[in-house]
């Protein structure tokens, strides 16, 4: 299956997105790791996305497009894969058409991860990533076995930088004008499908396993 994962910063949508591609064994591709993983190389890619990333703004298009589009051309997207926070603009969606047109490809399902705002701060400012496998934890919700140490590969989790209450703040922002009208976007074409993801992170899971018909 080929799925894109819409949704607010903290909505979950990277916690679901490792859950489904266990499940389904498809690639998570997730821009945000992407650049992640190029700041802490200090890449020039890194060195750029870094400075918008701070500030809860966008990457600009072009780079975050190529990216994808390199990405996609790799053997294991042949089996289908999991988009994680791209497309988040209506030009970036565009492009990911145009794109999957030229490959002779298309999208199965929009999954749009839906949380209040109120929710976010907590969600984020609560939650922990392992810097080497990109495992996400949260203190609360989602808990290491050991404190601070990754259940997967036992590195220091980290809280990430742009996880400050006044960077969520415009990540929020952000996110309400840039990428809110996807959903539109995908409603449009018949591709979108909502699951509310304010219960646990089990019972989201049942919810999106219902979605994708998988038990
Ligand atoms: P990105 O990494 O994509 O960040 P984001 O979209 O802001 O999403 P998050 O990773 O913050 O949240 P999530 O929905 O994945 O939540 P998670 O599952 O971790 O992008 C970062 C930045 O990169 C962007 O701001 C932008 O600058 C840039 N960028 C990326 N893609 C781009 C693009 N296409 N174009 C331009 N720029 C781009 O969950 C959050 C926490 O809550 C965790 O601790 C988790 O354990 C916990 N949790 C999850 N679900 C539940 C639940 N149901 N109950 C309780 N706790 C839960």
């Amino acid at each position: 299956m080929r799925i894109i994962m819409l949704g607010a910063p903290g909505a979950g949508k990277g916690t679901q997105a490792s859950i489904i591609s266990k499940k389904m064994n498809i690639p998570h591709i997730s821009t945000g790791d992407i650049f992640r993983y190029n700041i802490k190389n200090n890449t020039k890619l890194g060195i750029e996305a870094k400075s918008y990333i701070d500030k809860g703004l966008l990457v600009p298009d072009e780079l975050t497009i190529n990216i994808v589009k390199d990405r996609l051309k790799n053997d294991d997207c042949k089996k289908g894969f999991l988009l994680d926070g791209f497309p988040r603009t209506i030009n970036q969606a565009e492009a990911l058409d145009k794109v999957l047109s030229d490959m002779n490809l298309n999208l199965n399902l929009v999954l749009n991860i839906f949380i209040k705002d109120e929710a976010v701060i907590k969600r984020l400012s609560g939650r922990r990533v392992c810097p080497n496998c990109n495992a996400g934890y949260h203190l609360i919700y989602s808990p290491t076995k050991l404190e601070g140490i990754c259940d997967e590969c036992k590195s220091e989790v980290i809280q990430r930088n742009d996880d400050k209450e006044e960077t969520i703040l415009e990540r929020l922002k952000t996110y309400h004008v840039q990428t809110e009208p996807l959903e539109k976007f995908y409603e449009k074409k018949g591709l979108l499908k909502s699951v509310d993801s304010q219960g646990t992170i089990e019972q989201t899971k049942i919810e999106v396993f219902k979605v994708l018909g998988v038990e």
